[in-house]
């Protein structure tokens, strides 16, 4: 009998190219929250005061919206169409599979390897993911939050690594980009609505009912959310780390801006996601907005962190 072949298409495993798309979706996000932000500074002020919505815009942030709205939509336009519940179930029975020869290594080794894989974009544009990491981290410790906190800005985009693991995902439109939960109908406050419309679960009886696969209150926790590099991470950290669970609602859910930005999907919530809420929308402006801050240097601080990751990390090494 012939061999069984493979039929999914290749990989593209591009680090410099994901870096580059996950770039133009944070400019998007970082955006769209100062339109937010627009809006309710002006409510309150007098009509002829001062203009606050340019002061923090200049000509290049618009360019760059600009540029990164047709690329994040012509990548949305994939991520849309191709998030259903079968790709979900496959992506997570893949994870869990016995059979998958899970890489091991320890959360530095992770972020070196990262950042070698991710790190040949244009250096004038994009910081590497170390740098971008150790910023979220250095933030945050700034700011005097908790030293788990410190480290889930330290690790919560580590998941990106699955796009170098085989079989973990089949391309940059199931690694990065804003998630959702699949399995329920897609909600009008996800970006750019419409592209669902070419997703085959529209048609399906009960995913493209409110509620779907859940019940209203059945707790965030349990929504399936759309595969990533967010879920990925959570899935190796619930079960290899000491971290609490606002930590792990942080990696989980950072990428859920229908929800924590937009308020949609706010049904499902249980009691004590309120906090989860809280917790997610507490990490997001270190994610979106220390990315001009200082650069860090990376080897005077691999020791404070080196001892952070083992606090929380008892095995040291990690299956991925
Ligand atoms: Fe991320
Ligand atoms: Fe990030």
């Amino acid at each position: 009998m012939a061999a069984a072949v493979d039929v999914r298409p290749p990989v593209h495993r591009d680090g410099a190219s994901l870096e580059a798309i996950s770039d133009a979706v944070d400019t998007v996000n970082i955006f769209k929250g100062m339109a937010t932000t627009t809006t309710t500074t002006t409510d309150s002020a007098a009509f002829d005061s001062a203009s606050h919505f340019d002061a923090t815009k200049d000509k290049s942030t618009f360019r760059q919206y600009t540029t990164a709205c047709d690329r994040v939509k012509h990548f949305y336009a994939e991520q849309h169409a191709k998030q259903t519940v079968a790709h979900n179930l496959a992506a997570r029975e893949h994870f869990y599979s016995p059979a998958r020869q899970r890489p091991q290594m320890g959360i530095w080794e992770a972020m070196e390897k990262l950042n070698t894989l991710v790190d040949d974009s244009d250096p004038d544009t994009s910081l590497s993911q170390i740098q971008h990491l150790l910023q979220s981290a250095e933030a945050i410790r700034r700011d005097g939050k908790p030293r788990w906190m410190q480290l889930t800005g330290l690790i919560h985009d580590l998941g990106k690594l699955m796009l170098f693991f085989d079989g973990c995902c089949e391309g940059q439109w199931d690694v990065v980009g804003d998630t959702f939960p699949v399995g329920c109908r897609f909600d009008e406050r996800c970006i750019y609505p419409d592209l669902f419309a070419a997703n085959p679960d529209v048609g399906n009886e009960v995913y493209a009912t409110r509620h779907g696969i859940y019940r209203p209150g059945c707790g965030v926790n349990e929504l399936m959310m759309s595969w990533g590099h967010d879920e990925y991470l959570y899935l190796v950290l619930r079960d290899q780390s000491t971290l609490p669970r606002e930590a792990l609602a942080m990696v989980r859910f950072h990428s859920f801006y229908p929800w924590h930005k937009e308020g949609a999907y706010t049904e499902f919530m249980a009691d004590g996601d309120e906090a989860l809420l809280s917790a997610v929308r507490a990490f997001n402006p270190y994610d979106l907005y220390s990315k001009s801050d200082e650069v860090p240097k990376v080897e005077e601080l691999k020791p404070y962190y080196l001892e952070l990751i083992d606090e929380f990390f008892p095995q040291k090494i990690i299956k991925w």
